[in-house]
C-alpha cells in the first residue's frame, strides 16, 4: 500500500483579492515506502505549497491526502498524527533554530510528541549521529555553529521525530559542494537506517538525477511529469520550455553526440558519463 496518496488536490492563495492565485491544480500522485522522490519545478510552480499540504500545514481546497490510507485532514487527531509522521524541513531551516543549545533545539519535536525524557535523549543522540553532528556540539548554542553545522542541527530536529515521510525543501540551498554532498549523504543515511520515504525539493537537476528513484516535475501548479530519472529526461525539450534544465552530464553527452561521437546520451550523472567515455575510448583503441 502507498504511504502517501495525493488525490486531485487544488489550492489557491489570497481568494477574493486582486492577488488571487491558483497555486495547485488537480495534483495527484502516490509515494511508496522507502522511495526517494525528487520534486523539481520553476520558481513559483507550487513545490513548497504542495509540501506544506503533505503534513497539513496547509489544507487542500478540493481533493484529499491519505497517509497510510487515512485522510490527514479528517479531524484534529489525524492532523496531529500527520504532523508527527510527516516531517517537513523548510528551506533555510537554520533560521528557525531558537533554543539555547542544539540539544534543546533537536529535542523540541520529540518533546511535543509527549515522549519520555529518556526516549527524547536517545532520539536526539541518534538524530545527531545520523546528521553527523558531534556530541560535544550538542551543548553549544546553535548560533555558534558554522553554516553547514546549523543546517545539520535543524535537519536533526526533524529527523528526531523519526518521520515516516521526511520532506526537505531545498536542503542544499546556499551550501558549498562539500556541504551539499554531506547533506545528501545524511539524508541517504536516514533512509537506509529507517526505511522512510524521502522527498527532496530542489532546483538542481544534477541532484535529482544522481539520487532520486523518481521525479515529480511541477509546472504552474500542475504536476507535469511523474516518472523515473530516464523517463523525465526523455522530455528534455519540454523541460527547457518550463524553464528547467537537463543535468550537466546529459548536456555534455548530447554535445559530444552532436559532434558525431557514437556514445549514449541516456546519461544523467558525471560518474556514468566518465564510464561511457572510457568505454568509447577503449572501443576506439585510444586507451
Ligand atoms: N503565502 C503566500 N501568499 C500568497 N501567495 C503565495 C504564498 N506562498 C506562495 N504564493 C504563491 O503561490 C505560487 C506557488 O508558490 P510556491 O512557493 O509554492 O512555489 P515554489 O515552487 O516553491 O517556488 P520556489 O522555487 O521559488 O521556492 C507562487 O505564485 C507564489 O507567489
Ligand atoms: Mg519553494
Amino acid at each position: 500500500m502507498a504511504v502517501l496518496e495525493v488525490k486531485n488536490i487544488s489550492f489557491g492563495y489570497s481568494h477574493g483579492t486582486p492577488f488571487e492565485i491558483t497555486a495547485l491544480k488537480n495534483v495527484s500522485f502516490s509515494l511508496e515506502k522507502g522511495e526517494l522522490v525528487g520534486v523539481i519545478g520553476h520558481t513559483g510552480s507550487g513545490k513548497s505549497t504542495l509540501m506544506q499540504m503533505l503534513n497539513s500545514l496547509l489544507k487542500p481546497e478540493s481533493g484529499e491526502i491519505l497517509l497510510d490510507g487515512k485522510n490527514i485532514n479528517a479531524d484534529k487527531k489525524s492532523v496531529k498524527e500527520a504532523r508527527h509522521k510527516v516531517g517537513l524541513c523548510f528551506q533555510y531551516p537554520e533560521y528557525q533554530l531558537f533554543e539555547e543549545t542544539c540539544f534543546k533545539d533537536i529535542s523540541f519535536g520529540p518533546k511535543n510528541m509527549g515522549l519520555s525524557e529518556e526516549e527524547i535523549r536517545q532520539r536526539v543522540y541518534t538524530a545527531a549521529e545520523i546528521v553527523g553532528l558531534q556530541k560535544e556540539l550538542l551543548d553549544k548554542s546553535p548560533f555558534d555553529l558554522s553554516g553547514g553545522q546549523k543546517r545539520r542541527c535543524a535537519i536533526a530536529g526533524v529527523i528526531a521525530m523519526l518521520p515516516e515521510v521526511l520532506i526537505l525543501d531545498e536542503p542544499t540551498a546556499g551550501l558549498d559542494p562539500v556541504g551539499r554532498a554531506g547533506v545528501l549523504e545524511m539524508i541517504d543515511n536516514y533512509r537506509r537506517q529507517t526505511g522512510a520515504t524521502v522527498i527532496i525539493v530542489t532546483h538542481s537537476m544534477d541532484i535529482v538525477a544522481s539520487i532520486a528513484d523518481r521525479i515529480l516535475v511541477m509546472n504552474k501548479g500542475e504536476l507535469a511529469f511523474n516518472g523515473s530519472v530516464s523517463d523525465i529526461f526523455t522530455h528534455s525539450r519540454e523541460l527547457v520550455r518550463m524553464g528547467l534544465d537537463v543535468p550537466v552530464a546529459t548536456k555534455i553527452m548530447l554535445a559530444l553526440r552532436n559532434k558525431g561521437l557514437e556514445i549514449s546520451s541516456d546519461i544523467y550523472t558525471l560518474e556514468d558519463a566518465a564510464k561511457e567515455l572510457c568505454f568509447f575510448l577503449a572501443k576506439e583503441g585510444k586507451i
